[in-house]
């Protein structure tokens, strides 16, 4: 059974929120649960300083986002659950990926071009308050994935963008230095919903309309009785399209529990009515999570350990990587002659040449590496006895000739001087190959 490598990351910049639980969190906890899947999840802490300069936010999401995943049931023995900055590999990649991909791709990232598109329409720079980080984030993206060979990450459809970007720069990479990465595929899943936010456009902390995953009963009641509705009244017939407390309340029904609601709707349920059976349905999936998550934020030390070794599983696999990437690339060791320069040094050297002429006796030549005929022998009736005046000429040089019975005579206008350097040039090269073996 081969396996399929998963990974998903969420970025540390604020509370999650009951859009990241359907869309991401529950999800890829299920996901986590099949025998041919390994599944890698982070906490993207990188991706937060490009949006967030208030450290003690960055903490405090880290540690919220990390207790929702493990309250939600991530188990941390089956899957890879890390924090971004514990692998400093990454960062190391996203440099690596930074020069193979070009500049003009991340120049039409969604998210570059709208802030870009925003500037302009207001007349300013385009480039006004737009950090390098943001413009560099698809990278960073590309880093996280490539740098575990992920198959297939599981994404918004906002990010398959960010997913196409990340197969550009394996293929990149791939073409100029061989074959080190899977180009990875998004996972975009139509079953698992986009979650309407309180004022029924995509629940999103960058429009302030969202339900905190792990709210208190009384405050997800709050804030359930606050979604918008219409201003139809009790009795009236309620249409279920556009509604944002039906998808809301779809996204945790089961499909006959949601073919009963829109009947309700039909039938003309109150909204007061129908908010409670939303929140009521909500908060028993919810519940026996939120104390679990409440045990974990209470413990911060315990999540601490399990980051800990989540990313030493993550590193085991990250450290050796890279060390082959670095390799690749050029960055190695220099006291190991490299590939080419070995190729090359070889491609520089004279060669002899062995062959049989119509006569049936057998000759060899010495070529320089440019071609040039620095020496003939006459025939030997044995191939073997040929072979044997090479093994002489290369371990003794031209002191060899004088004890042997086949005349070897020298090329056209070749001084022997210039024999002799070609010889102790093939027995030098003869002794380093021997030393790297
Ligand atoms: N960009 C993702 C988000 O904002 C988070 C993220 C960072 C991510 N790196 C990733 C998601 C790698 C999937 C794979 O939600």
């Amino acid at each position: 059974m081969s396996t399929t490598r998963f990974l998903t990351g969420i970025t540390t910049s604020g509370t999650p929120h009951l859009g990241n639980y359907v869309g991401s969190i529950r999800p890829s906890v299920q996901a986590s649960l099949r025998a041919d899947v390994q599944s890698f999840y982070f906490l993207a802490d990188y991706h937060a300083l490009i949006k967030i300069d208030e450290p003690a936010r960055i903490q405090r999401s880290t540690l919220e986002i990390a207790a929702s995943w493990l309250a939600a049931g991530l188990d941390p023995e089956r899957v890879i659950f890390y924090r971004q900055s514990d692998v400093p590999e990454i960062p190391e990649l996203t440099w690596f990926l930074t020069c193979v991909l070009g500049k003009g791709v991340l120049n039409r990232a969604h998210a570059y071009k709208a802030a870009v598109d925003k500037n302009t329409a207001a007349g300013v720079d385009p480039d006004a308050d737009v950090s390098a980080g943001l413009f560099m984030y698809p990278v960073l993206m590309g880093a996280d994935i490539l740098m575990f060979n992920a198959h297939h990450v599981p994404v918004g459809r906002d990010q398959v963008q960010h997913i196409e970007m990340a197969r550009d720069m394996a293929n990149s990479f791939n073409h100029r230095y061989g074959q080190h990465f899977v180009p990875p595929e998004a996972a975009v899943d139509d079953n698992v919903a986009t979650l309407p936010g309180l004022d029924g456009r995509k629940m999103s902390k960058s429009y302030d309309n969202t339900i905190p995953l792990f709210a208190s009963r009384s405050e997800l009641q709050k804030l359930i009785n606050s979604i918008v509705t219409d201003s139809k009244q009790p009795g009236e017939p309620k249409s279920t399209e556009g509604s944002a407390l039906f998808q809301i309340y779809q996204a945790f029904a089961s499909p006959q529990e949601t073919q009963a609601f829109a009947q309700d709707f039909a039938q003309g349920i109150a909204w007061g009515e129908a908010k409670q059976t939303v929140f009521e349905r909500i908060d028993s999936e919810l519940s026996p999570m939120r104390q679990a998550y409440q045990n974990l934020m209470n413990n911060p030390q315990q999540i601490e350990d399990i980051l800990q070794q989540g990313a030493a599983k993550a590193r085991a696999i990250a450290t050796p990587f890279m060390a082959q990437l670095r390799h690749a690339v050029g960055l190695r060791n220099l006291s190991a002659q490299s590939a080419t320069a070995q190729a090359a040094a070889k491609a520089s050297l004279p060669t002899f040449k062995q062959y049989r002429e119509k006569d049936g006796q057998f000759y060899f030549k010495l070529h320089d590496a440019q071609g040039q005929l620095l020496l003939q022998s006459a025939g030997f009736a044995e191939p073997k006895d040929a072979g044997r005046a090479i093994a002489d000429l290369q371990a003794l040089g031209l002191s060899a000739l004088s004890n042997q019975k086949v005349a070897i005579l020298l090329g056209d206008d070749i001084n022997p001087e210039v024999v002799e350097s070609a010889l102790a040039a093939l027995r030098e090269a003869k002794a380093q190959a021997k030393k790297s073996d």
